[in-house]
């Protein structure tokens, strides 16, 4: 089956998913909710939870059980884009096609539907509630608790101040100032691979992955998440405003240091080629079953939005 006809059909089980999960739009009150609904629905790749349903079929067939922890990421997510696109942050006027959420909803607003979000993550991961009792968070119930607390330990690690949130800092404590290839490697890392990482071996510990495995596909998704970085910094210069939905040469505008700030546009894309090549030797044992993940990282690292 061709990538791109995996992607949609992951997107797609993702997105009715998130319909589920989000409360309705009309729920009072109504602004928050048409913030959520607004951001969650523009029309993101949905790559973080694909990452984790593909990664899990390595081991198993029950990929379903992946889908209310995939789609916390992707809540996650989307909450550190409103968050990064905010004036006091990147300053975005653009996001996912659309005008940013505080474009539209005002800061306040678009500062309380980043919160909403990072929680609403965290109430679906614990998984109590009575009304998750249905449709996708039933395959959640067949995880054990001792799995659960593991995955929601990682993921508020990834996402705080030892990942995201970390990288985040650094990045913006950075603008304007020559910083060290150590530094970049920390940013890279942090405020967009951890919460890759996160989303792989979420995938793996509820597939019931082995050590060696989860220490593979753990190197996988750092190189991963730091390519990934680089391609976004080089769409930034080089990409189509349309196909991405967001606006470019933004970078240079924030005098933010990237992989093509530091290395020029050739050695950004020397480095994705290499970190590439070594992802891929961290897939060489899985065989073909991982061919699927193989063609996700080739769309992921040479995508043009
Ligand atoms: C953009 O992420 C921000 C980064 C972490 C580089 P994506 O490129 O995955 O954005 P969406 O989710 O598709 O909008
Ligand atoms: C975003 O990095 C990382 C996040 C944690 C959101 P960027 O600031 O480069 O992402 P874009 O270019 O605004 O999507
Ligand atoms: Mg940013
Ligand atoms: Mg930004
Ligand atoms: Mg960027």
């Amino acid at each position: 089956m061709h990538i791109n006809t995996i992607l949609e059909e992951r997107k797609a089980v993702i997105d009715t998913a998130l319909r589920y999960f989000l409360p309705d739009e009309t729920e009072y009150p109504s602004s928050i909710h048409r913030a959520l609904h607004y951001s969650v629905f523009a029309g993101g790749k949905r790559i973080r939870p694909i990452l984790a349903l593909l990664t899990a079929e390595l081991f198993s067939p029950d990929w379903e059980k992946v889908i209310p922890p995939a789609c916390a990421m992707e809540l996650i997510h989307t909450y550190s884009l409103i968050h990064d696109d905010l004036p006091a942050m990147d300053n975005d006027d653009y996001r996912r096609g659309r005008l940013t959420s505080h474009k539209v909803f005002g800061e306040a607003l678009a500062v309380l539907a980043g919160d909403a979000l990072l929680t609403l993550a965290f109430e679906i991961l614990a998984g109590v509630k009575e009304k998750y009792n249905g449709y996708a968070s039933s395959y959640w119930n067949d995880v054990t608790a001792e799995v659960k607390l593991k995955i929601i330990f990682e993921i508020a690690e990834a996402a705080g101040v030892n990942g995201m949130i970390g990288g985040q800092v650094v990045d913006l404590e950075s603008e304007g100032k020559s910083i060290t290839a150590e530094t970049l490697d920390y940013i890279e890392r942090h405020k967009t691979g951890a919460l890759i990482t996160a989303s792989v071996r979420l995938g793996a510990l509820i597939s019931g992955a082995g050590r060696q495995d989860l220490s593979r596909l753990t190197k996988y998704a750092d190189l991963l998440g730091s390519a990934f970085q680089i391609v976004d910094d080089l769409l930034d210069i080089e990409g189509d405003e349309e196909k991405m939905g967001k606006a470019k040469g933004m970078d240079a505008k924030n005098r933010k240091p990237t992989c093509v700030s530091l290395y020029g546009l050739d050695g950004a894309k020397k480095r994705r080629e290499e970190l590439y090549n070594l992802a891929l030797k961290e897939l060489d044992d899985f065989g073909d079953k991982a061919d699927v993940l193989r063609e996700l990282t080739r769309f992921i690292l040479y995508r043009d939005y």
